[in-house]
């Protein structure tokens, strides 16, 4: 079993095959590992443990002593040392920006989110207040308390690994919780980089634990295990029906995100110039592995035409690469990924849908170890298509045409998702309107996404998931009510 430092290249955050528990840097209980590949060139980066039941039931037992410290601890010190953890990132910006581009493959794409979202959850955690209650009587008091639940279960995906590891950890350790959480095999680097930021903040070991391995080993164990008081999941429905499932053996409550086939609607006097740059990231941002992706353009038709050729021309543009090098699209993630995106494309053709542009491997030396994907519009999709009804979770782009308003908004929501949505006009009650007829957990207008908003909450309608994050109530959600009365005696 080798434990020497992974390729200093990669990270100083790292060290080959080790997780997180109880504060130490350990192999799997059973010795195995797993490969986590570069998706540009399918080579391996590093391997990991191959966590399982073993491994998560020493976790939750960490998970489980420290718990009574870290609930006792004052909120202002979690709130200080959540801070200190989002300078540490801020500190390792760069490093960590590499380590996401080597594991998911995505080019740089900007300033990183984590340091931000830590800042926003620890100015929560000092606010968790309960309630005075009304009495009958003056000789006794009512009142709420906010309580932690215990040691919090997560399973996170790969396409965001970094956010996605915050989103889970911040609010619920900033809430007095401890965690066990499971990153996904394809994608675990940037979370154990970050655990190790927060231990090196000074976070209690045990707090915050990170098990790796594969979904139906690590992954199930968690909502599995009798010790895990809430369960966080975010990934493909059937998983999260799996999740939820064994959640209801022990009635374990839990929050589900589960992807979306988001539609962005253009009524007839949508101004293009915005809109086409904004649409034709939203759905390459990531390869398109993101799960708010504008995957459904539902357009008037007096404009459709236009804006199919105007998304082609734009298409043109994206440059296709390795994450490493000035590209605007990396490869998808995994050969796994490679294989369901191309099949959705042949399925699409089948279908009867129109291939506009892409549809294929590129061409060229470059391009042939990697799992990349040329960046794909289909034109008139139908509703019942499946195509215009599943998450690809790639490039692909539907585009659907309608009548009018009342029809746009039938199609926007003929899916069984509902995460996120989007209306382009210049007529405010026409926005209005379809603002309130999406069935979204996250509605824009004029934009793909509510960039720019601070705190908005991110999560599901209908077969999205249920629960948010990211919002004010973010760490309240991982606290439950006690309701106390007290009767005063003399
Ligand atoms: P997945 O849902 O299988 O994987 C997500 C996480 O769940 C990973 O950590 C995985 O190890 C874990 N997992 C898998 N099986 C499990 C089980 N039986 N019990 C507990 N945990 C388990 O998703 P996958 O296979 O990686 O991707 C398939 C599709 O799912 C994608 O093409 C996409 O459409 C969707 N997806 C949606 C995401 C979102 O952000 N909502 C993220 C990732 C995938
Ligand atoms: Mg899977």
């Amino acid at each position: 079993m080798t434990m020497a430092p992974a390729d200093p290249r990669l990270s100083g955050l790292v060290t080959e095959n080790t997780h997180l528990i109880g504060g130490e840097w350990v192999p799997a209980v059973s010795g195995e590992t797993i490969e986590v590949l570069n998706p540009a060139t399918g080579e391996t980066l590093v391997r990991v443990p191959r966590g399982a039941a073993a491994d998560v039931d020493a976790a939750v037992s960490a998970a489980t002593q420290a718990f009574p410290a870290w609930r006792d601890a004052s909120p202002s010190r979690r709130a200080e040392l959540l801070t200190r953890w989002a300078q540490l990132i801020d500190e390792h910006e760069q490093e960590l920006d590499r380590l996401e581009i080597s594991e998911v493959g995505r080019p740089h794409w900007g300033p990183l989110p984590m340091a931000r979202m830590l800042t926003f959850f620890a100015g929560q955690a000092d606010k968790v207040h309960g309630l005075s209650l009304p009495t009958h009587t003056p000789d006794v008091l009512g009142l709420t308390l906010r309580e932690p639940y215990g040691v919090v279960g997560a399973i996170i995906p790969w396409n965001a690994p970094g956010p996605n590891f915050v989103m889970d950890v911040g609010p619920a350790i900033a809430a007095g919780n401890t965690i066990v959480i499971k990153p996904a095999e394809d994608a675990p680097l940037t979370p154990l980089a970050l655990a190790r930021l927060a231990l090196r903040a000074g976070i209690p070991p045990g707090v915050v634990n990170v098990v790796v391995g594969y979904g139906p080993e690590a992954g199930a164990a968690i909502p599995a295990h009798r010790g895990i008081s809430r369960m966080s999941f975010t990934g493909s429905p059937a998983t999260g029906t799996a999740v939820m499932a064994a959640c209801a053996a022990h009635h374990t409550p839990l929050h589900l995100e589960l992807g979306g086939k988001s539609p962005q609607v253009l009524l007839d006097d949508a101004d293009l110039d915005a809109a086409i740059p904004q649409l034709t990231r939203g759905i390459t941002l990531n390869t398109g592995q993101i799960c708010a992706a504008g995957s459904r353009i539902v357009v008037d038709r007096s404009i459709h035409a236009e804006v199919v050729r105007r998304l082609t021309e734009a298409f043109a543009t994206i440059r296709v690469g390795p994450g490493t090098d000035k590209v605007d699209m990396g490869p998808l993630i995994s050969a796994k990924q490679h294989d369901r995106v191309l099949g959705y494309i042949a399925l699409g053709r089948e279908e009867g849908a129109e291939l506009v542009t892409g549809g294929g491997v590129p061409a060229g030396e470059k391009y042939e170890r990697g799992f990349f994907v040329e960046p794909t519009i289909f034109d008139r999709v139908a509703p019942h298509m499946r195509i215009a009804r599943e998450e690809i979770f790639g490039p692909v782009l539907s585009v659907l045409a309608v009548d009018g308003d009342d029809e746009a908004l039938e199609v926007a929501n003929g899916t069984e998702y509902g995460l996120v949505a989007a209306v382009w006009t210049a007529d405010i009650g026409r926005a209005i309107r379809i603002v309130r007829g999406l069935q979204a957990g996250q509605v824009a207008v004029n934009q793909i996404l509510s960039g720019g908003v601070i705190g908005a909450p991110f999560g599901g309608y209908k077969g999205s998931g249920f629960g948010r994050t990211m919002g004010a109530d973010s760490v309240l959600n991982y606290t439950q009510i006690k309701s106390v009365s007290i009767r005063g005696t003399h």
